[in-house]
């Protein structure tokens, strides 16, 4: 069990970061790919690509399609300061130089620029899913792509529509955009060169870490934001799929004098990881204006709802103590707290839909939380079928509840609602108690 949680946990942290695809043709030149979920899921918005190679080249160019006619092209070269790369959006009108294509919403990203000898151009692209001349499908497990990429002498042109000379090299490649998909749509190339390192091309390794002198960074580091994903997806699982359903059972299935207090402590320090948790979600949701989806909606609601439970949880304490049976707060406390929990275990998978998650992370997740969640509801089960057989100890229990033993103050189930009213009777304080607490004796060793 243990590992099953670890490994559902891992899955979830790992499958919300932002996927790429990688493709390197050689020479050190390397394309990838993203797609964030959002896209992911409804087939249309930004993308993001990074084209990287060694200064050395000319130019570097990308396109979108199978051919140069009708391809929607990205070539980059280095601007006029040499500082920089200049992106150039061009229509491929048949085997000759590309012409301008003013109609692309193409955006230079932060992490762009040339350094170390290396030029790298990370781009956002709104309108890429089609283009005068064609479309693609982002979701496409074999989407076609073309590449070339020219040796020589820099253009140093800030002018998108500079003349270049012909490709030295060039080819052609599919890439499965399925496995790109993820990320919360922004820039996922910030500090990562796409690298040739475990890829089939034999040509030299172009990592580098385009921020920095540092050239034996090979992954990169994930973004700040990214990070708090992270935090966040493992973080509030772990509450709602582990911590509160043990918290739960923690009431169920121990008895010891003071379990209440273990419990209020275990809930209550669950709770405030909760507050944690859901404070990152809403920064996560700001940045990446996803306020207003259901994960973000339902999960506010959920933490809001879970305010209640410390009241009623407390109020039922207090109560109990005087009376010694349920109480007003009894069962809105249990009941409340079993149902919205259960809503935030929910909401957890609607979370990893929405970070345009791997099926094998929402199977994981799936797994991890109904395993735990049915576990808690056979010890709620459990623990209601043994009341029914303790109905009998009623009486001795009466007696040591009026001698103030009571102990665990945990509300059994209407086991004895059809005892005589001898036993009724013997609560003393609390006439209107509906239902005698039914207690094992066993509990006061
Ligand atoms: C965020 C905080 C809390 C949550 C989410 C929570 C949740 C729950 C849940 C779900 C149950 C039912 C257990 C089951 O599944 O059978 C429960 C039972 C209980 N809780 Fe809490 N609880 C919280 C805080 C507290 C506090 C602060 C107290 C008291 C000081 C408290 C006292 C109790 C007691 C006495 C029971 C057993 C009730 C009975 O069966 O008679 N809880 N709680
Ligand atoms: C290159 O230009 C982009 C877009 O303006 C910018 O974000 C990036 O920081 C620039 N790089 C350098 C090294 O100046
Ligand atoms: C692409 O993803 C891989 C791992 O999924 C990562 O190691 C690499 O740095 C990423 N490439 C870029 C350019 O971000």
């Amino acid at each position: 069990m243990y590992i099953l949680k670890s490994l559902g946990v891992l899955a979830l942290a790992t499958s919300v970061l932002a996927q790429n695809v990688t493709y390197c043709p050689g020479a050190g030149v390397c394309y990838a790919v993203n797609v964030p979920a959002a896209t992911a899921s409804s087939g249309s918005g930004d993308i993001y690509f990074q084209i990287s190679g060694p200064s050395t080249m000319s130019w570097i160019g990308l396109g979108q399609g199978s051919q140069m006619t009708g391809s929607n092209i990205f070539m980059i070269y280095a601007n006029a300061a040499g500082t920089n790369v200049t992106l150039s959006p061009r229509l491929g009108t048949g085997n000759s130089q590309p012409s301008a294509d003013t109609t692309t919403e193409v955006t230079l990203l932060s992490g762009s620029g040339i350094s170390n000898n290396m030029m790298v151009a990370n781009v956002r692209c709104s309108n890429c899913n089609s283009w005068s001349g064609g479309s693609m499908s982002l979701t496409s497990s074999s989407s076609a792509w073309i590449w070339a990429y020219k040796a020589g002498s820099a253009v140093s042109s800030d002018s998108v529509s500079a003349s270049v000379s012909q490709h030295t090299e060039y080819g052609d490649t599919t890439l499965n955009l399925q496995n790109a998909a993820g990320g919360s749509s922004s820039n996922p190339f910030t500090t990562a060169v796409a690298s040739t390192t475990s890829s089939s091309s034999s040509s030299t390794s172009s990592s580098s870490d385009s921020n920095s002198d540092s050239t034996t960074d090979d992954g990169g580091e994930p973004s700040k934001l990214d990070m708090v994903i992270m935090a966040h997806a493992v973080l509030a699982p772990i509450t709602f799929v582990l911590f509160f359903p043990i918290g739960a059972m923690i009431i169920r299935l121990l008895s010891f004098k003071g379990v209440v207090w273990l419990h209020a402590g275990w809930m209550v320090t669950t709770y405030i990881i909760v507050l944690g948790a859901m404070g990152m979600g809403v920064w996560i949701a700001v940045m990446t204006q996803q306020l207003d989806t259901y994960h973000s909606i339902i999960g506010l609601v959920v933490v809001g709802a879970l305010l209640l439970q410390p009241v009623s949880g407390i109020t039922h304490h207090l109560l109990y103590k005087k009376t010694g049976g349920a109480n007003v707060a009894t069962y809105p406390h249990i009941w409340w707290g079993r149902a919205v929990v259960t809503l935030g275990i929910i909401n957890g998978g609607f979370g990893l839909k929405l970070s345009g998650n791997t099926t094998k992370g929402e199977v994981a997740y799936a797994i991890v939380a109904s395993v735990m969640w049915v576990l808690w509801m056979v010890v709620i089960v459990f623990s209601f079928a043994k009341g029914r057989h303790t109905a009998e100890k009623d009486a001795i229990y009466a007696v040591e509840m009026r001698n103030g033993n009571s102990s665990t103050e945990r509300m059994r189930y209407p086991a004895s609602i059809q005892q005589g009213s001898s036993i009724r009777e013997s609560y003393g304080r609390n006439g209107s108690n509906e239902w005698p607490k039914a207690q094992d004796s066993r509990r006061y060793r």
